[in-house]
């Protein structure tokens, strides 16, 4: 147990790295069950439910600030919910979550849902709004600033195809599949790259340009600006670089970004802006994607999970299989 005075990066180090991952099996369990079912809020809520219930077990004073939605609109793990098991003693730590990342991914059966979270120190994380933030984002061993927001699609594929030392055509870009990107992917094919094009799940998506297995050199468009936190604590722990820039359809959003305490609404934020100091990440994959494997349900009420959990601070990535048994 830890006391009071422990710095909270000796207890991000010590305690919480691998509890972590108890946290995200139990979610991606839970909802493991739904995986197929055509009921996306069923598995969500599944996902929800299990993953409040594990925080109880973690010895920590913890603050939900990217979660289900405000507490007026989400009954469980909305920002600003204490979770943790020692709330007012235990190290004060900051959440991001996503119970059940990729909710039509898994109530289709398709590839890379997961269950995710991030950790960061009080304060290292953004309070994003529930808005969608344009995302760029590429693997590591690139100089710094290769990429940016302020250029052209055209622009950044260019720089990295020349880092690279290939033509722009053998430059592989993961995009969301939706009509707002049409103009994008047809940029993209225009310079002959390859497009991979994702139904859903852009965290596993932002996390495939550090993974050379995936040969995705870039993350292109605009998705959800909590995944967006959350990819970016992953990249804080593997390298990579990232920009995100909130975008705002209406007076609303602008309010709501303005209520979190955002005042340059034009920002580009880079990694350490969006994840600062030492972060953990976790995710277990729910449904198998470029990242994970999902759930197995296997004879005898045994189950196997995949989980990867990493932290910033040392660079440490730990893939851990688990066996689960249910009787
Ligand atoms: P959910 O888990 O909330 O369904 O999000 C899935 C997702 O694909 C995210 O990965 C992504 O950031 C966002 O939705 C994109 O939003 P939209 O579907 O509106 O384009």
């Amino acid at each position: 147990m830890q006391n009071k005075s422990t710095p909270a990066s000796k207890v991000l180090d010590r305690v919480l790295v691998l509890e972590m991952v108890r946290v995200t099996e139990a979610a991606a369990i839970a909802a493991s069950e739904l995986i197929g079912r055509g009921d996306e809020k069923a598995a969500d809520h599944a996902a929800v439910e299990a993953m409040r219930k594990a925080f109880d077990g973690l010895y920590m004073d913890g603050t939900v600030v990217i979660g289900e939605g405000e507490r007026d609109e989400a009954p469980m793990l909305f920002i600003g919910e204490k979770v943790g098991g020692a709330p007012g003693s235990g190290p004060k730590i900051d959440i991001a979550l996503d119970p059940l990342e990729g909710t039509t991914i898994c109530a289709k059966a398709g590839p890379n849902s997961l269950a995710v979270l991030a950790a960061a120190e009080e304060g290292g994380l953004l309070n994003a709004p529930d808005v969608y933030m344009d995302k760029l984002a590429v693997g590591p061993g690139y100089p710094e600033g290769i990429i940016s927001l302020d250029k052209s699609p055209t622009e950044n594929v260019k720089a990295v195809a020349a880092a690279k030392g290939v033509e722009p055509g053998q430059i592989n870009v993961c995009v969301l599949d939706r009509p707002r990107h049409e103009a994008l992917i047809a940029e993209l094919r225009a310079l002959g790259c390859g497009v991979v094009l994702i139904g859903d799940g852009d965290v596993a998506g932002v996390i495939a340009v550090t993974d050379e297995d995936t040969t995705i050199d870039l993350y292109m468009g605009s998705g959800g600006a909590p995944e967006g936190v959350l990819a970016a604590a992953a990249l804080r722990c593997v390298g990579g670089q990232f920009n995100g820039r909130l975008l705002f359809r209406n007076d609303d959003e602008r309010g709501r970004a303005r209520k979190w305490g955002i005042e340059d609404l034009d920002r580009i934020y880079k990694l350490e802006d969006l994840a600062k100091g030492d972060c953990i990440f976790a995710a277990t994959g729910v449904t198998s994607g470029s990242l994970l494997d999902g759930v197995k349900r296997l004879k005898g009420g045994k189950m196997t999970t995949e989980s990867v959990v990493m932290r910033a601070s040392s660079g440490t990535v730990r893939w851990i299989k688990g066996e689960h048994r249910t009787r």
